[in-house]
């Protein structure tokens, strides 16, 4: 029997598999049939952190391929009793086609996969988020054509979503400016291996503490929230201040491309990262963002049963 396909972290894909990735969910969001990928299948996620767009857009997902998704909370199962990831993975590889985890360790996403027998996908952990990725990638593509090429920014925390994106601007050749206060930046081995990668594909990572030289003249501008689920500031409850200087607003945008878009993979903090012009003024393309998280957890299923 040939080993699962797991979707762990963009890193591990050739820029070809990402690409038929992208050209999958544009099918899909195109109407391109695909129903019955999961026939039979069903899909089981578990979360220790909260979702709204990952758990809901996985589930229809799966549905819309013609299978099923068990939710599974994280506080409910007996991991949270002691049980192991290892035995975790045993166990629902007999039950179930596919195993999606939301965690904080990725030590846990990697022992999952290790011990699964069925596909593993990462909904998201510490240290990344590529789901999120394929559906920022199709959302800048569906305006602007292929990244190859093309300067984005991202404002804010070096955080999971910034990894992803770094692995994601490395492997397709993008120019990405990362404008993030040095105390914030992603860890250094991270930075190193993105580095490596962008070096083989011709894709450029430019980190600044500079957001307005990061946004000139870039095609979308991309923030996140100041306080990830499980940060320390979650418990006091305030931000970063070095992360200020780095909020998107008007003025920001205004120094990007003339058709530039403004992301972010939500939930969003109106007046804190983003000014609440931006995000719900014209320039703002996170809905359509949101809705293509199910094309892109369509085209992530199909290509972990391909
Ligand atoms: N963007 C994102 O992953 O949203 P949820 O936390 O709602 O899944
Ligand atoms: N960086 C955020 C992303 C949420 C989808 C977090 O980890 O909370």
């Amino acid at each position: 029997m040939s080993p699962p396909r797991h979707f762990l972290d963009l890193a591990d894909l050739t820029p070809g598999e990402l690409r038929q990735i992208l050209d999958r969910a544009a099918r899909f969001k195109a109407g391109d049939g695909g129903s019955s990928v999961m026939a039979g299948k069903t899909l089981a996620m578990i979360f220790e952190k909260p979702s709204t767009r990952t758990r809901v857009s996985f589930e229809v997902a799966a549905f819309q391929l013609g299978g099923h998704a068990i939710v599974l909370d994280g506080e409910q199962t007996q991991i949270k009793r002691g049980e192991t990831i290892a035995d975790t993975a045993r166990v629902l590889s007999r039950y179930v086609d596919g195993i999606l985890i939301r965690t904080d360790d990725p030590a846990k996403l990697e022992e999952l996969a290790r011990h699964a027998s069925v596909p593993v996908i990462n909904g998201l952990t510490d240290r990344s988020h590529p789901c999120q990725i394929v559906a920022d990638l199709l959302t800048f593509e569906e305006r602007f054509g292929p990244v190859t090429g093309q300067p984005i920014a991202w404002l804010g925390d070096g955080n999971n979503v910034a990894v992803s994106w770094m692995q994601a601007a490395a492997l397709l050749g993008s120019e990405l400016r990362l404008a993030i206060p040095e105390s914030r930046r992603p860890a250094a081995d991270l930075v190193r291996a993105s580095e490596a990668l962008a070096r083989q594909h011709n894709g450029r990572l430019i980190f600044t503490t500079d957001p307005l030289a990061a946004v000139q003249d870039a095609r979308a501008v991309i923030t996140d929230t100041w306080v990830s689920m499980g940060d320390a500031a979650e418990q006091d409850g305030a931000p970063d201040p070095a992360l200020t200087p780095f909020r998107v607003t008007e003025d920001i945008m205004a120094v990007a491309a003339e058709d530039a878009i403004f992301m972010h993979c939500l939930p969003a903090h109106r007046d804190e990262e983003v000014a609440a012009s931006v995000l719900d003024g014209p320039r703002s393309a996170v809905w359509d963002e949101a809705e293509n998280r199910l094309h892109a957890q369509k085209a992530i299923l199909a290509w972990c049963y391909a």
